[in-house]
């Protein structure tokens, strides 16, 4: 993972802030929920953040998240030294705790056993960061060096059979150290340990709110939009429709929004966005119809890579003759989430974040002159979702499983048509139709139909068929890097089966992909 700089956001959302120091942790960002979760406003910064700079935050706490690194190697990620003695709490979760231990008084060694998974910790010192606890919890381990002494400095609070100090407290500085992982759902007593940290030990009230962001944010764009137009595409997903959303409570008839109707959405999905930006948010909406356009780029084109490639540019040249008709436009607003914010690396308030592939406008802003807004870029995805409720979009939408930028064209392998992408718009509808009636689609991450480039034999009535086939995929996912199949129940598995089979003409075979990722993908291209 890499970093972001200090936030933009500094001038809002919440007196009560707390600093994530990421030192490379697979886990920053979860602590980063979790900590929202209690409604405390946090971010995740950079491990080498200077103390002077985390002054200027003013934040309430400090987390010092884990990372692979050994604290004493060479290279090893280090923070600012100066920081414990701001006065700010601090917690160090696991390479986090090592390193505040090693600074300030402790030493840190190889653990006899390397130690990955659950362990039961002993609770010898109840007060604070771990009040109300049992003496005895599980917890979710996952390192492979830990502190083995400290100096007098330091109260030891607790320990497992393995590690002799897995937390600790310093006696003079608001220090705490705790080896395992409360962020994760391993360590079921883990939301009390970082409630008791945010509550007791940093003061926060959690008084941070989705709502008051939203009419800060509201605030923010309205002010530094002034008078002057935004343009913002819109896919069908929950990420542009909660940002235009927002924006045209901000500045409604200044807002532009622009729809390109590529022929490779879902059954119904351009209408239901059209009458959703057209009905409810009276926008200026402009619908591009470039069916014909896309599938003339993908006429013979069989290869994934190529298919993308066609695509974005058809894209490109859509949006951008639309958008020049539009002449007063000055801004471009994007969907970019927080975890894009923090993968690319962007600094806050330098370069934006790299567009979101999915949006398919790489490069288009500065080609056009365009200023980029992106008010959604100190959300994570459930944060989106909550906001696009309140601010009015309907369920359907805000729930809607992500659907990649390429559309239908990467789940129709082999070529590209008209008759086969409505074969598997139809299919698909039915797919998620009756796992809607089943009651999982909110239990499902991604659930779709793939059209195979097979022909396999069938029999209907008394004639042999020859017709195609498509793969059902339904996953379960956290994160999207990695997936597993759904555990669909047979009935739902039958009910979609027969349906597309009887309804759907030219399909006589139905499969369930019931491959993981890795080593498969959620997408067959
Ligand atoms: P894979 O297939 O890589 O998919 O396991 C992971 C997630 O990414 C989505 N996906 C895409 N999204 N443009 C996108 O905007 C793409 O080209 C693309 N390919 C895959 C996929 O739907 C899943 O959510």
């Amino acid at each position: 993972m890499s970093f972001t700089d200090p936030p933009l956001s500094a001038a809002r959302t919440s007196d009560e802030r707390i600093l994530i120091l990421d030192f490379g942790s697979q886990y920053a960002q979860l602590i980063a929920r979790r900590v929202r979760e209690q409604h405390v406003y946090c971010e995740i910064v950079r491990h080498d953040i200077s103390a002077d700079r985390i002054r200027e935050h003013r934040p309430r706490g400090l987390i010092l998240s884990g990372g692979p690194a050994s604290v004493y190697d060479v290279g090893a990620p280090q923070c600012d030294p100066r920081l414990f003695e701001l006065g700010i709490p601090v917690l160090g979760i696991c390479y986090g705790m090592q390193l505040a231990c090693a600074t300030l008084g402790g030493h840190v060694e190889n653990a006899p056993a390397r130690e990955y998974g659950r362990a039961r910790c002993k609770i010898t010192s109840h007060e604070e960061l771990l009040a109300g606890l049992p003496d005895e919890i599980d917890v979710w381990m996952s390192h492979g060096d830990q502190v083995s002494r400290v100096s007098d400095d330091f109260v030891p609070l607790a320990h497992t059979s393995t590690c002799p100090i897995t937390a600790v407290r310093h006696r003079r500085l608001p220090v705490f150290g705790i080896q395992f992982h409360p962020e994760v759902t391993h360590t079921p007593l883990g939301s009390t340990i970082l409630h008791n940290f945010l509550t007791l030990t940093c003061g926060c009230a959690g008084t941070w709110r989705l709502g008051d962001f939203a009419r800060e944010t509201i605030q923010a764009v309205r002010q530094r939009v002034g008078s002057r137009r935004v343009i913002c595409g819109l896919s069908g997903g929950v990420d542009s429709s909660v940002t235009a959303a927002l924006l045209y409570q901000a500045i409604g008839p200044q807002l532009s929004c622009i729809l390109v109707d590529n022929g490779l959405l879902r059954k119904n999905e351009a209408a239901g966005v059209i009458s959703e930006f057209s009905n409810h948010f009276r926008t200026d909406l402009h619908v591009v119809a470039g069916e014909a356009k896309f599938l003339a780029a993908l006429a013979g084109i069989r290869e994934p890579q190529e298919k993308r490639r066609r695509i974005g540019h058809a894209f490109i040249e859509c949006f951008k003759e639309e958008a020049t008709k539009i002449s007063d436009a000055h801004f471009l607003a994007q969907g970019t989430l927080y975890p894009d914010v923090i993968e690319s690396g962007a600094a806050a308030n330098g370069p934006a974040a790299t567009i979101k592939l999915h949006h398919n406008v790489g490069g288009l802003p500065e080609e056009l002159g365009f200023e980029l807004i992106e008010p959604l870029r100190d959300l994570f995805k459930d944060e989106v979702r909550r906001l696009g409720l309140e601010l009015g979009l309907p369920d359907d939408l805000v729930w809607r499983h992500p659907f990649p930028g390429p559309g239908l064209a990467v789940r129709c392998l082999g070529e590209v048509t008209k008759p086969r992408l409505d074969i598997l718009r139809e299919a698909d509808a039915i797919v998620v139709e009756e796992i809607k009636a089943a009651g999982l689609y909110r239990e499902t991450s991604q659930s779709f139909a793939v059209l195979l480039p097979v022909q396999s034999v069938g029999v209907m009535g008394d004639a042999r068929t020859y017709e195609d086939a498509i793969a059902v995929r339904s996953v379960n996912t956290d994160d999207f890097m990695t997936a597993d199949w759904s555990r669909l129940p047979y009935d739902v598995l039958a009910r979609i089966s027969t349906r597309i089979i009887n309804e759907v003409k030219g399909v006589n075979r139905v499969c369930y992909d019931i491959s993981s990722k890795p080593p498969a993908t959620i997408e067959w291209e």
